[in-house]
C-alpha cells in the first residue's frame, strides 16, 4: 500500500530532492512551500507532485493545509518537517525580530507541522516523523545564535517523540545536513564558503540527493528499529 508523505518546504532545495526521492519510493507526496509560486508551479509541471502553500510558522494555516492534504492524499503516513529559514548576524547585530522568524519558522514551524498530523499516527499505528536539522544545531555556528538554537531544539523534538511514539509504531528520526549546495548556502559570501568549504574533509559540499537517501531510509516500513536517531550527513566535518 502506497504511504503518502507530507514534506515542508518541499519544492526546493533539499525539501525538493526529498519529494522526488519518496515518490521514487512510491509514496504519494504533498510538498509546501511558503510563498515561491513560481518554483512551486515549476516543480509540479516536472515531478508531478502536488504542491500546497502555507507558512508553517502560523498553527492555524498549517493544521488546515494538512487537513486539505488528507483529504486529497489521504492520512498522513511520513511527515518531513524540512521548512527553513536563515536571519545571520554576529550576535552583537541580531535584532529582535531575526531571532523570533527563525524561531517561529524553525522551531514553532516543526511543532506546527507534526502536532496536526500526530493523534492520526497514534490511531493509526504507524508513523515516520523526520525533522531536518543541521549540523548547525550540533556545533553551533558564527552569526547563528538564532538558526543553531532552533536546530538543536528541533533535536530535543526528535528525542522526546521517539519516546512518546515507539509504542504506537511512531519513529522520530532527524538528519543533520551539513553545509548542502542549495540557495541557502550559495547565499553565504562566497569567501566564507570557500573557507567553510576548506573544513569538510570530503572537499565539497554535499548534494540535496545526499540528504534525500537518509530520509528514505528513515521513512521506510522496514526501518521500524531506527527510532530517537540523528544522522549526521556532513561530509565528516563534524562527529558526534
Ligand atoms: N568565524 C570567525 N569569524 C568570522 C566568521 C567565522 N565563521 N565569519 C565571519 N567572521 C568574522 C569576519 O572575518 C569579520 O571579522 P573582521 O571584522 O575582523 O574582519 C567579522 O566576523 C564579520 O563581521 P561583520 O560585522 O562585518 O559581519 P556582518 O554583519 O557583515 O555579517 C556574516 C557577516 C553574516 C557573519 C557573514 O559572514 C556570513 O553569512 N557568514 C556565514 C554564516 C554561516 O555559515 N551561515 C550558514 C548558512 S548555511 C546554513 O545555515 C545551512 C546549514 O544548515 C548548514
Amino acid at each position: 500500500m502506497a504511504r503518502t508523505a507530507l514534506v515542508t518546504g518541499g519544492t526546493r532545495g533539499i525539501g525538493a530532492a526529498i519529494s522526488k526521492q519518496l515518490k521514487e519510493d512510491g509514496c504519494n507526496v504533498a510538498a509546501t512551500y511558503a510563498g515561491n509560486d513560481e518554483a512551486a508551479k515549476k516543480f509540479t509541471d516536472e515531478t508531478g507532485i502536488a504542491t500546497y502553500k502555507w507558512n508553517v510558522a502560523d498553527y492555524d494555516e498549517s493544521s488546515a493545509g494538512i487537513a486539505r492534504v488528507e483529504a486529497d492524499l489521504g492520512p498522513i503516513d511520513i511527515v518531513v518537517a524540512n521548512a527553513g529559514i536563515t536571519r545571520d548576524a554576529p550576535f552583537h547585530k541580531m535584532t529582535p525580530e531575526q531571532w523570533h522568524q527563525v524561531v517561529d519558522t524553525n522551531l514553532t514551524g516543526v511543532f506546527n507541522t507534526i502536532h496536526p498530523v500526530w493523534p492520526g499516527m497514534r490511531e493509526r499505528k504507524f508513523g515516520r516523523v523526520i525533522v531536518i536539522s543541521s549540523i548547525n544545531g550540533q556545533k553551533g555556528q558564527f552569526a547563528q545564535v538564532n538558526y543553531a538554537a532552533t536546530k538543536a531544539g528541533d533535536l530535543g523534538i526528535v528525542k522526546s517523540l521517539a519516546q512518546e511514539g515507539a509504542r504506537a509504531g511512531i519513529t522520530a528520526n532527524a538528519v543533520c545536513p551539513g553545509y548542502i549546495a542549495t540557495e541557502m548556502v550559495m547565499a553565504v559570501p562566497e569567501k566564507v564558503r570557500e573557507a567553510i568549504i576548506g573544513q569538510i574533509p570530503t572537499g565539497r559540499l554535499g548534494e540535496p540527493e545526499e540528504i534525500a537517501r537518509c530520509v528514505s531510509f528513515l521513512a521506510a516500513d522496514g526501518s521500524g528499529f531506527v527510532n530517537g536517531s540523528t544522522i549526521s550527513a556532513n561530509g565528516g566535518q563534524f562527529f558526534v
